[in-house]
């Protein structure tokens, strides 16, 4: 990224002496990705992921690697809604540092926006008000303030059409097609699956984190005579195995409810465990309006485990809450 506002050159020659081929190699595992120092510094810098000196610490690295991990498993979605609509939105929920929301706004600036005539949006939102500010002044230092917003809000109640009427400016970016959550904390993850499914997004990308709702819920389950006699009971009641088991068992409804909502759904690994144990990326691409089949998947699931909700339930359409619900 090219930017009178980024003040290059005498940084620029230390990130050329810092990255040396080897260094390169050690950071990337020998990868094509998309932002590469020192050719990238400035942009990297801006952000974070370089300090002052060129260096990359071993945070840095960690996420380095995640995000464009995760922009590579993006790319094919977000050419595919490059191609289908003339303005794009996406919105970042629990958006924290950034890094992810400054890695797709620089790629839509810079390698896709010249093949399009319209325009896009990036908006990330949190509740930490510093955070928020740190961002907002990064878009400024990098010229992106007219693609980027960045927003004091939970996800629990933030809404796209709300920050319309605030902002009449963001008119032309009607709703946003691509929402994701990169480690949004334990529900924050179905909120932003929440927010995806109820502006109609086509596509949906979280990486969960920290998953704690249905292990307490289990936790309460193992005090009841049911919870007691239950076939899982050695798990309901054991405070390790509830937690890890539960939080796979939370990415399962999370698929199948999406599913059920007519999303092509898949989970997979998206950056090897030693850069993030939190390494599983739930993607879903909009296909159709709903599956009888998810949805009976789903209410079976959830009965065959002592019948405990996730609120991603509460989130999906009347239609499909309808579905999951009457096939019990
Ligand atoms: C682990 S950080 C991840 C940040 C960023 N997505 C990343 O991967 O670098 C989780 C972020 O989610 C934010 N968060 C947690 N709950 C939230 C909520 N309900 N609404 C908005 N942000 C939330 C936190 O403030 C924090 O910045």
């Amino acid at each position: 990224m090219t930017n009178s506002r980024l003040t290059q050159k005498p940084h620029q020659s230390s990130a050329e002496s810092h990255w040396t081929a080897e260094r390169i190699a050690k950071i990337t595992s020998g990868r094509k990705y998309e932002i590469v120092p020192p050719a990238d510094a400035p942009f990297m810098r801006a952000i974070g992921l370089l300090g002052n000196d060129s260096s990359m610490p071993a945070d840095a690295v960690r996420k380095y690697v995640q995000i464009n991990h995760m922009l590579e498993l993006l790319k094919a979605p977000l050419l595919d809604l490059r191609g289908r609509h003339k303005n794009l939105a996406i919105l970042d929920a629990g958006c924290g540092s950034s890094y992810l929301t400054f890695l797709l706004a620089w790629y839509l600036k810079n390698k896709l926006q010249g093949d399009f005539s319209g325009n896009f949006l990036i908006a990330g939102i949190d509740t930490n008000k510093a955070l928020i500010e740190k961002s907002r002044s990064m878009a400024s230092i990098l010229g992106l303030e007219g693609n980027m917003h960045f927003e004091v809000a939970s996800t629990k109640d933030f809404q796209w059409d709300a920050l319309l009427a605030r902002r009449p400016v963001l008119a032309e970016f009607k709703r946003p097609q691509m929402v994701v959550g990169l480690h949004a904390c334990d529900t924050a993850t179905d909120e932003a699956l929440g927010l995806g499914l109820a502006s109609g997004a086509e596509v949906l990308a979280a990486s969960p984190c920290c998953q704690a709702e249905l292990a307490s819920k289990w936790r309460e389950l193992s005090q009841s005579q049911e919870g007691r006699s239950h076939a899982m009971a050695p798990a309901f009641q054991a405070p390790e195995l509830r937690r890890t088991i539960a939080a796979e068992i939370t990415d399962m409804m999370r698929v199948l409810l999406l599913r059920a909502s007519g999303y092509e759904t898949t989970a997979t690994e998206f950056v090897e465990s030693r850069h993030s144990p939190k390494n599983r990326l739930i993607l879903a691409l909009k296909r159709g309006r709903f599956s009888k089949d998810a949805a009976e998947a789903y209410a079976k699931l959830k009965d065959h485990l002592g019948g405990c909700a996730i609120l991603l339930e509460s989130l999906v359409s009347d239609e499909v809450q309808e579905l999951t619900s009457s096939n019990r």
